[in-house]
């Protein structure tokens, strides 16, 4: 992990997920993506057809000019004439009819499609195991849900359009025109050889730089989010100055890059003018001679003028079409990259429901690593009683809160079994696991709501305002309570930053005192209340710890001192377990850190931290 390139270089440095070098073609992405479309297919089919009668009626203008001239004009049949004229309008109206139904139909389906395949992601990162966020950054799921779908809402709602009316018309423009006259027709199609030599070249390097704008726009998107989350260390350092730096460098790249494309577009578009325009003058001149010499009618040439700009417009879309697909394509890319990452927590098939838990807790053999070659927890064995209270101590980095998640399943053991009354954990559902148990991370964490649903996160069914005051009163957050203007109705902002760290640890608290759980893990943060909330959270621990299991992750002697058994770990290793009397006779690492402990004049965990 470097650190020399400003605050989010780490970020930055990362390659895109486990996806670089291997995308697969896009007809198997686009195929993956033809599910959604399933329960809307019959509105989808009938924006194709509007598109086909939207294509037709765009077709007939220079056929009917042709007619009106040849056999109206011409031919002294005013009759012909009128008929051409009112089927002129008819087309029109016909087509603008059509046109409005299909934009507003294809829009639909695509919104509602995107709108499905959103929902379908979300879902899945829900189901994706804790290890999957701990390890790819917030930022990054962030834009996979909106920029990534963004990028192919433009692909789905309008691109797929473009893509079907100008393709017809460009198949339909050639057919026509040899139909009238192939030797024209050839001489009207003698620049395509340059034109598609043109497309192919801007298609090519307009990849490449639209690409560069997509990476580029993620470095900008990753350095924001990274500073905006952290603006509180990066105020408190006065490192507003380098957190500018890295944006207004990230921003600049993304100019750049942005430049690129319009560099690119800039020659491309013009050339294509330019051609048109030589086809043109090509048409006018060997037409005129034919016309002159008596093959073709005028009505014809007519018609030739008209079809050669549907000619070139179509390519023009097209290859701008191009460019949305190319980013449409990279962001389904991702999109299924992350739909197809299987979550490895997920419930085996035969996966049963845990019965209510006495609660006994054991830990055979167990390794863990978060990557598999660096282990963290080496071959414990822990074997925790219904209804006990075991108080893990230790170092910091010890594993203290990765042996707190192991036992919650957030993530399985590399070897050995973790089990609760016997039932290995992977034979369980998740759901009955979770229902049963509380955890009160070392982060407490508030999601923006009002403090009732904050409460009663953990609660499945309703629970009565009374329940979570009282759970609240009972951790010692009746202060905290009365202090609210509005009381249970007060809005919390998003990780709690209205509230102090030790009101929060308090409400995390109540949140698994409401919850009532058999298994209580609650990994104590170090040292964010005051002592007299502290002396409160000891009497709410004597409310919360009776007729449960608890692993208490400990640094305050306290509520280490509570704990039926003590059980020391040091990198990984349990070392010690017994209770505070024998393991301070037994004058090892407890008793070490004890003595560091009693030195800390405040009781508190400073010699663990
Ligand atoms: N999400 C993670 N990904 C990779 N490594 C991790 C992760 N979380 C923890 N580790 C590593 O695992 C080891 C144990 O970490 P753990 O969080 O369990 O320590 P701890 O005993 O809870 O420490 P503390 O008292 O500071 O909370 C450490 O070496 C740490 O670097
Ligand atoms: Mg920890």
């Amino acid at each position: 992990m470097s650190t020399s390139r400003g605050p989010a270089a780490h970020l930055r440095a990362r390659p895109e997920d486990d996806m670089e070098g291997m995308e697969r073609p896009p007809s198997r992405k686009l195929r993956k993506l033809l599910p959604f479309f399933a329960p809307y297919r019959g509105r989808a089919l009938l924006t194709v057809l509007l598109m086909l009668v939207v294509t037709a009626t765009g077709l007939a203008g220079p056929a009917l000019a042709q007619v009106a001239i040849d056999h109206g004009i011409r031919a002294g049949d005013e009759g012909t004439l009128v008929a051409a004229v009112v089927l002129f309008l008819a087309a029109g109206g016909v087509g603008l009819v059509a046109g409005y139904w299909q934009s507003y139909l294809s829009s639909w389906v695509g919104e509602r499609v995107l709108l499905d395949l959103r929902t379908a992601l979300f879902r899945h990162m829900m189901r994706l195991e804790l290890g999957y966020h701990e390890r790819v950054p917030t930022g990054r799921s962030v834009s996979r849900l909106t920029s990534d779908i963004e990028a192919l809402d433009s692909l789905v709602t309008e691109g797929a359009t473009s893509l079907i009316i100008n393709g017809l018309t460009f198949v339909g423009v050639v057919a026509i025109l040899f139909a009238y006259d192939w030797q024209l027709a050839l001489m009207a199609f003698a620049i395509f050889p340059l034109l598609a030599v043109g497309t192919g070249a801007f298609r090519v390097t307009s990849a490449r730089a639209y690409r560069r704008t997509r990476e580029k726009v993620a470095e900008v998107m990753s350095v924001l989010q990274e500073t905006l989350s952290g603006m509180k260390v990066v105020q408190g350092y006065g490192r507003q100055k380098p957190a500018r730096e890295a944006f207004r460098r990230a921003n600049d790249e993304y100019r750049e890059a942005n430049m690129q494309t319009v560099r690119l577009s800039g020659l491309y578009f013009p050339g294509i003018e330019l051609l048109s325009g030589i086809g043109l003058l090509l048409i006018l001149w060997f037409g005129s001679n034919r016309v002159l010499d008596g093959d073709i009618s005028i009505g014809v040439m007519v018609a030739f003028i008209g079809y050669l700009s549907s000619f070139f417009d179509p390519i023009q879309q097209l290859s701008q079409l191009y460019s949305t697909f190319q980013s449409a394509m990279a962001a389904l890319e991702k999109v299924l990259g992350v739909l197809e990452t299987e979550p490895t927590l997920g419930d085996a098939p035969d996966a049963v429901e845990l019965p209510p838990m006495r609660g006994a807790i054991d830990l055979t053999g167990v390794t863990f690593g978060y990557r598999p070659d660096r282990p963290v927890i080496h071959d414990v064995d822990l074997h925790i009683g219904a209804g006990e209270t075991v108080a893990l101590v230790g170092a910091t980095g010890a594993g203290k809160s990765t042996l707190a998640k192991l036992i919650a399943r957030f993530y399985d053991p590399t070897d050995g079994t973790v089990a609760i009354d016997g039932h290995d954990l992977r034979t369980v559902t998740q759901a009955s696991l979770r229902d049963q148990l509380a955890i009160v991370p070392q982060e407490g964490h508030l999601f923006a709501g009002t403090l009732r649903e904050n409460l009663a996160f953990g609660c499945p069914g309703d629970i009565t305002d009374a329940r979570l005051v009282s759970a609240l009163e009972a951790v010692g957050g009746d202060e905290l309570l009365a202090g609210l203007p509005e009381g249970l109705d007060t809005e919390v902002t998003e990780r709690g930053s209205g509230l102090s760290a030790g009101q929060r640890q308090l409400v995390a608290f109540a949140r698994a005192l409401a919850a009532d759980p058999r298994l209580l893990i609650l990994d104590e943060a170090t040292s964010s209340v005051d002592v007299r909330t502290e002396q409160r959270i000891e009497q709410a621990m004597e409310a919360l710890l009776p007729g449960r299991t608890a692993v208490l992750i400990a640094h305050r002697l306290s509520t280490i001192r509570r704990a039926d058994r003590i059980v020391v770990l040091d990198q990984g290793r349990i070392v010690e377990q017994g209770s505070h009397e024998e393991l301070m006779d037994l004058g090892g690492r407890y008793a070490g850190l004890y003595g560091d402990w009693e030195q800390a004049t405040t009781g508190w965990a400073a010699g663990t931290a």
